[in-house]
Protein backbone atom coordinates (compact mmCIF):
# COMPACT_ATOMS: atom_id res chain seq x y z
CA UNK A 1 0.00 0.00 0.00
CA UNK A 2 1.65 3.67 -1.23
CA UNK A 3 0.38 6.44 0.83
CA UNK A 4 1.65 10.02 -0.08
CA UNK A 5 2.48 12.66 2.94
CA UNK A 6 2.35 15.98 1.83
CA UNK A 7 4.50 18.71 3.94
CA UNK A 8 2.31 21.81 3.15
CA UNK A 9 4.87 24.45 4.46
CA UNK A 10 7.23 26.39 2.51
CA UNK A 11 9.11 27.73 5.47
CA UNK A 12 12.79 26.40 6.01
CA UNK A 13 12.29 25.46 10.17
CA UNK A 14 8.61 24.40 9.60
CA UNK A 15 6.22 22.68 11.90
CA UNK A 16 4.42 21.49 9.39
CA UNK A 17 7.31 19.46 8.29
CA UNK A 18 7.47 17.92 11.79
CA UNK A 19 3.94 16.83 11.73
CA UNK A 20 4.51 14.93 8.38
CA UNK A 21 7.67 13.57 9.60
CA UNK A 22 5.75 11.97 12.29
CA UNK A 23 3.04 10.78 10.20
CA UNK A 24 5.09 9.34 7.94
CA UNK A 25 6.79 7.24 10.42
CA UNK A 26 3.52 6.44 11.85
CA UNK A 27 2.72 4.86 8.17
CA UNK A 28 6.11 2.99 8.09
CA UNK A 29 5.68 1.21 11.17
CA UNK A 30 2.28 0.29 9.74
CA UNK A 31 4.52 -1.45 6.92
CA UNK A 32 3.15 1.23 3.99
CA UNK A 33 5.41 2.81 1.25
CA UNK A 34 5.69 6.22 1.87
CA UNK A 35 5.77 8.84 -0.67
CA UNK A 36 6.75 12.01 1.07
CA UNK A 37 6.42 15.50 -0.93
CA UNK A 38 7.24 18.39 0.98
CA UNK A 39 6.60 22.22 -0.65
CA UNK A 40 9.43 23.45 0.93
CA UNK A 41 11.99 20.95 0.10
CA UNK A 42 10.47 19.86 -3.81
CA UNK A 43 9.97 24.04 -4.64
CA UNK A 44 7.01 24.38 -7.17
CA UNK A 45 6.89 27.16 -9.78
CA UNK A 46 3.70 28.87 -9.73
CA UNK A 47 0.88 26.85 -11.25
CA UNK A 48 -0.05 28.86 -14.21
CA UNK A 49 -1.65 26.33 -16.75
CA UNK A 50 0.45 23.84 -18.49
CA UNK A 51 4.33 24.05 -19.82
CA UNK A 52 5.67 24.61 -15.46
CA UNK A 53 4.13 20.93 -15.04
CA UNK A 54 7.55 19.98 -16.83
CA UNK A 55 9.23 20.83 -13.66
CA UNK A 56 10.77 17.95 -12.48
CA UNK A 57 9.37 18.74 -9.07
CA UNK A 58 5.75 18.99 -10.34
CA UNK A 59 6.49 15.57 -12.44
CA UNK A 60 7.25 13.74 -9.12
CA UNK A 61 4.41 15.67 -7.72
CA UNK A 62 1.90 14.23 -10.16
CA UNK A 63 3.48 10.49 -10.29
CA UNK A 64 3.59 10.36 -6.52
CA UNK A 65 -0.57 11.08 -6.65
CA UNK A 66 -0.70 8.58 -9.09
CA UNK A 67 0.60 6.23 -7.67
CA UNK A 68 -1.01 6.69 -4.22
CA UNK A 69 -3.62 4.43 -2.82
CA UNK A 70 -4.29 7.50 -0.02
CA UNK A 71 -3.11 10.43 1.41
CA UNK A 72 -1.87 12.16 3.91
CA UNK A 73 -1.92 16.15 3.83
CA UNK A 74 -0.48 18.59 6.88
CA UNK A 75 -1.11 21.90 5.97
CA UNK A 76 -0.06 24.99 8.41
CA UNK A 77 -2.76 27.92 9.30
CA UNK A 78 -1.54 31.31 7.46
CA UNK A 79 -4.31 33.85 8.17
CA UNK A 80 -7.47 31.53 8.81
CA UNK A 81 -6.57 28.85 5.46
CA UNK A 82 -3.90 26.72 4.51
CA UNK A 83 -0.96 27.74 3.06
CA UNK A 84 -0.80 29.14 -0.64
CA UNK A 85 2.22 26.88 -1.57
CA UNK A 86 -0.30 23.88 -0.46
CA UNK A 87 -2.79 25.01 -3.07
CA UNK A 88 -0.61 25.32 -5.52
CA UNK A 89 0.54 22.14 -5.49
CA UNK A 90 -2.98 21.14 -5.64
CA UNK A 91 -3.30 22.86 -8.50
CA UNK A 92 -1.26 21.10 -10.57
CA UNK A 93 -3.16 17.78 -9.41
CA UNK A 94 -6.11 16.14 -11.27
CA UNK A 95 -9.53 14.83 -9.69
CA UNK A 96 -8.70 11.46 -11.28
CA UNK A 97 -5.78 10.76 -8.70
CA UNK A 98 -7.79 11.40 -5.79
CA UNK A 99 -11.15 10.07 -6.84
CA UNK A 100 -12.25 7.48 -4.62
CA UNK A 101 -8.99 7.02 -2.46
CA UNK A 102 -9.03 8.34 1.55
CA UNK A 103 -7.24 11.54 2.50
CA UNK A 104 -6.69 12.13 6.17
CA UNK A 105 -5.92 16.09 7.23
CA UNK A 106 -4.05 17.47 9.94
CA UNK A 107 -2.46 21.10 10.74
CA UNK A 108 -0.49 23.42 12.72
CA UNK A 109 -1.80 26.21 14.28
CA UNK A 110 -0.08 29.24 16.58
CA UNK A 111 -0.46 30.42 19.63
CA UNK A 112 -3.49 28.61 20.62
CA UNK A 113 -5.50 30.56 18.09
CA UNK A 114 -6.03 27.79 15.88
CA UNK A 115 -5.91 25.36 12.69
CA UNK A 116 -9.48 24.68 12.45
CA UNK A 117 -9.84 27.24 9.52
CA UNK A 118 -6.98 26.05 7.58
CA UNK A 119 -8.55 22.28 7.85
CA UNK A 120 -12.08 23.48 6.80
CA UNK A 121 -10.58 24.92 3.84
CA UNK A 122 -8.28 22.16 2.86
CA UNK A 123 -10.84 19.72 3.23
CA UNK A 124 -12.91 21.90 0.79
CA UNK A 125 -9.84 22.22 -1.56
CA UNK A 126 -9.49 17.81 -1.15
CA UNK A 127 -13.42 17.52 -1.57
CA UNK A 128 -13.28 19.33 -5.28
CA UNK A 129 -10.42 17.08 -5.99
CA UNK A 130 -12.96 14.19 -5.45
CA UNK A 131 -11.29 12.58 -2.57
CA UNK A 132 -12.54 10.67 0.36
CA UNK A 133 -11.70 13.24 3.21
CA UNK A 134 -12.21 11.18 6.28
CA UNK A 135 -14.28 12.75 9.21
CA UNK A 136 -10.90 12.49 11.66
CA UNK A 137 -8.95 15.50 11.44
CA UNK A 138 -6.71 17.05 14.33
CA UNK A 139 -4.77 19.96 15.15
CA UNK A 140 -1.12 20.75 16.89
CA UNK A 141 0.28 24.25 18.29
CA UNK A 142 3.77 25.72 18.30
CA UNK A 143 3.93 24.75 21.89
CA UNK A 144 3.36 20.91 20.90
CA UNK A 145 6.94 21.31 18.74
CA UNK A 146 10.71 21.40 19.63
CA UNK A 147 13.18 24.08 18.82
CA UNK A 148 13.90 21.56 15.96
CA UNK A 149 10.49 21.42 14.38
CA UNK A 150 9.82 17.95 15.96
CA UNK A 151 6.64 16.82 17.08
CA UNK A 152 7.32 16.36 21.17
CA UNK A 153 4.00 16.11 22.71
CA UNK A 154 2.89 12.14 23.58
CA UNK A 155 -0.87 13.18 23.49
CA UNK A 156 -0.48 14.49 19.87
CA UNK A 157 1.66 11.76 19.04
CA UNK A 158 -0.76 8.75 19.95
CA UNK A 159 -4.21 10.35 18.09
CA UNK A 160 -1.68 10.63 15.36
CA UNK A 161 -0.84 6.86 15.58
CA UNK A 162 -4.59 6.26 15.44
CA UNK A 163 -5.43 8.63 12.25
CA UNK A 164 -2.33 6.49 10.79
CA UNK A 165 -4.21 3.35 11.66
CA UNK A 166 -7.03 4.59 10.50
CA UNK A 167 -6.11 5.62 7.46
CA UNK A 168 -4.62 2.13 6.53
CA UNK A 169 -7.55 0.30 7.86
CA UNK A 170 -9.77 2.35 5.64
CA UNK A 171 -7.67 1.77 2.63
CA UNK A 172 -7.42 -1.82 3.24
CA UNK A 173 -10.93 -2.33 3.15
CA UNK A 174 -11.16 0.07 -0.31
CA UNK A 175 -9.80 -3.17 -1.65
CA UNK A 176 -5.58 -2.28 -1.54
C1 LIG B 1 2.02 34.27 7.67
C2 LIG B 1 1.53 33.54 8.89
C3 LIG B 1 0.18 33.55 9.20
C4 LIG B 1 -0.30 32.85 10.30
N1 LIG B 1 -1.64 32.85 10.55
C5 LIG B 1 -2.14 32.05 11.53
C6 LIG B 1 -3.56 31.93 11.73
O1 LIG B 1 -4.35 32.56 11.07
N2 LIG B 1 -4.00 31.09 12.70
C7 LIG B 1 -3.14 30.35 13.47
O2 LIG B 1 -3.58 29.57 14.31
N3 LIG B 1 -1.79 30.45 13.30
C8 LIG B 1 -1.27 31.28 12.35
N4 LIG B 1 0.09 31.35 12.15
C9 LIG B 1 0.98 30.53 12.98
C10 LIG B 1 1.39 29.27 12.21
O3 LIG B 1 0.34 28.39 12.04
C11 LIG B 1 2.54 28.58 12.93
O4 LIG B 1 3.65 29.48 12.92
C12 LIG B 1 2.96 27.27 12.30
O5 LIG B 1 4.15 26.79 12.90
C13 LIG B 1 3.21 27.43 10.80
O6 LIG B 1 3.62 26.21 10.26
P1 LIG B 1 5.08 26.05 9.66
O7 LIG B 1 6.05 26.25 10.81
O8 LIG B 1 5.11 24.67 9.12
O9 LIG B 1 5.22 27.07 8.56
C14 LIG B 1 0.59 32.10 11.10
C15 LIG B 1 1.97 32.10 10.77
C16 LIG B 1 2.43 32.79 9.69
C17 LIG B 1 3.92 32.74 9.35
Amino acid sequence: MKIMVVAGSAREKSNTRGLAQTIATHLEQLGTDVLFFDVGIHELPIYKGSTETEHPNAVKLTRYAEEADAFFVCTPEYHSGMSGALKNALDFLRGDYFRGKPAMIAAVGGGGKGGINALNDLRTVLRGLYALVLSEQYVTDVVCYNDRCELVHEDSRTKLSDMAQQLVHVTKALGK
